[in-house]
């Protein structure tokens, strides 16, 4: 069985989704792996560390792509390459299923097995193969060292003979994953940091971290979503969250804000009013951006300057940071193959609910119910 690993094409993309150190166990069990020259570069990881732990490696990608039977991936093919694999081939990585699922229909009318790592389920068992949790812990680190570095200001308190500079103010909006990190991140360098969230259940974790937790009243309604999620709010349940946005921000010099609900556009919780009452010099970091932002202003993937204040809107922080955010994902992506390898061959059980839970397509059909509704209506396929 040939295992590929491809050199990533997407723009921007630094990461690999797997890594020298990962191919031990699938060596062992008498896989052959291949990787695109150059496909770890980016991750600090050359031909030669590659060569070292077992691979071999092509500069021939069409080849990969005809040849492989198991392909983990960072980002899913383009049709191009999609269109070379052979059937019964898997694929592994962030395909965006549920954003774009006719960009996967070539892969689909091949007869080629994909898994989303997007879909993987947020239980107990699959815990080790949580690839966005993984990234999202990376994102939230580096928006706070990016803030930091535009912001005019140091984030720690200092008392010099020259005078006492007091700490920086940071407002976390979203205490999920991205956010327990960025209020972990903030805490380390010193900044005073408060943060929001609509799930009380929140409330803990943010004070465990040194951090000051705002409650709003939300008139009664519960916000737990279950599997640490949150649930839609009416609009009016918004508006309180909004307006104590608007008021924290007025004091803030940076606000990281990662707030989601799974499936939905980032609800809008910042005004303009907010950015308007902020301190010109002030940084915002909308990490919801690749969901449409968190803040009505937000142009994702585009750093404006509203006002004085300095509104980014990154789209892929992860692979700014490509060796450990490549580390992370590939753990996740070695989990997931012990899940359909055994001893050396593919064996898939739809079954298994962590498997169910991310196929979206099998033996030419899609298997999660919503990519086959949303390609349904799209016609996708034909
Ligand atoms: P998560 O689901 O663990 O956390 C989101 C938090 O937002 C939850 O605690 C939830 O209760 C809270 N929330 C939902 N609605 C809210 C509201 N109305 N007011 C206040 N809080 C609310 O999600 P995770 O994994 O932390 O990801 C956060 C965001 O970061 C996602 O949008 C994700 O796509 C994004 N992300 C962005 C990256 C980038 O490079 N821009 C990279 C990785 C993740």
């Amino acid at each position: 069985m040939l295992l590929g690993i491809l050199r990533e094409k997407s723009f921007g993309e630094t990461r690999v989704a797997l890594l020298p150190d990962n191919l031990k166990t699938l060596l062992a069990q008498g896989i052959t792996v291949s990787i695109e020259s150059g496909a770890g570069i980016s991750a600090a990881a050359s031909d030669a560390d590659y060569i070292a732990a077992g691979a071999t490696i092509t500069a021939d990608r069409s080849d990969l792509l005809t040849t492989s039977d198991v392909i983990p991936v960072v980002n899913a093919p383009s049709a191009a390459d999609q269109a070379l694999l052979k059937s019964g081939a898997v694929i592994i990585g962030f395909l965006k299923p549920l954003e774009a699922p006719a960009d996967l229909v070539t892969a689909i009318a091949l007869h080629v097995t994909l898994f989303s790592m997007e879909l993987v389920p947020r239980i107990s068992r699959a815990q080790s193969m949580d690839a966005l949790s993984s990234m999202a812990t990376v994102a939230g680190y580096k928006a706070v060292i990016d803030a930091a570095g535009s912001l005019p200001r140091l984030f720690p308190m200092l008392m010099t003979a020259a005078g006492t500079i007091p700490p920086a103010r940071v407002f976390v909006i979203g205490a999920g994953v991205a956010g327990l990190q960025a209020i972990a991140t903030a805490r380390r360098l010193g900044a005073v940091v408060e943060a929001y969230d609509v799930r009380a259940a929140a409330g803990e974790q943010v004070r465990s971290l040194g951090a000051k937790f705002l409650d709003v009243d939300l008139g009664g309604i519960s916000a737990e979503g279950g599997g640490g999620y949150a649930a839609e709010l009416s609009e009016e349940a918004l508006d309180r969250g909004r307006d104590l946005i608007t008021r924290t921000a007025a004091h803030s010099d940076v606000i990281i804000t990662t707030a989601q609900v799974p499936g939905r556009p980032a609800p809008r919780l910042i005004r303009r009013a907010a950015i308007e009452a902020m301190r010109p010099g002030s940084v915002l970091v909308d990490l919801a951006a690749p969901a449409g932002g968190n803040c009505e202003l937000t142009r994702p993937g585009v750093t404006q300057t509203l006002n004085g204040v300095t509104l980014m809107a990154p789209m892929n922080l992860p692979a700014e940071v490509p060796v450990h955010a490549s580390q992370l994902y590939a753990r996740n992506i070695l989990n997931f193959l012990t899940l359909i390898l055994k001893k050396g061959e593919l064996n898939i059980d739809l079954a298994d609910e962590v498997l169910a839970g991310a196929c979206v397509a099998h033996q030419g059909s899609p298997v999660n119910p919503r990519v086959a509704k949303l390609l349904e209506s799209a016609h996708a396929i034909g």
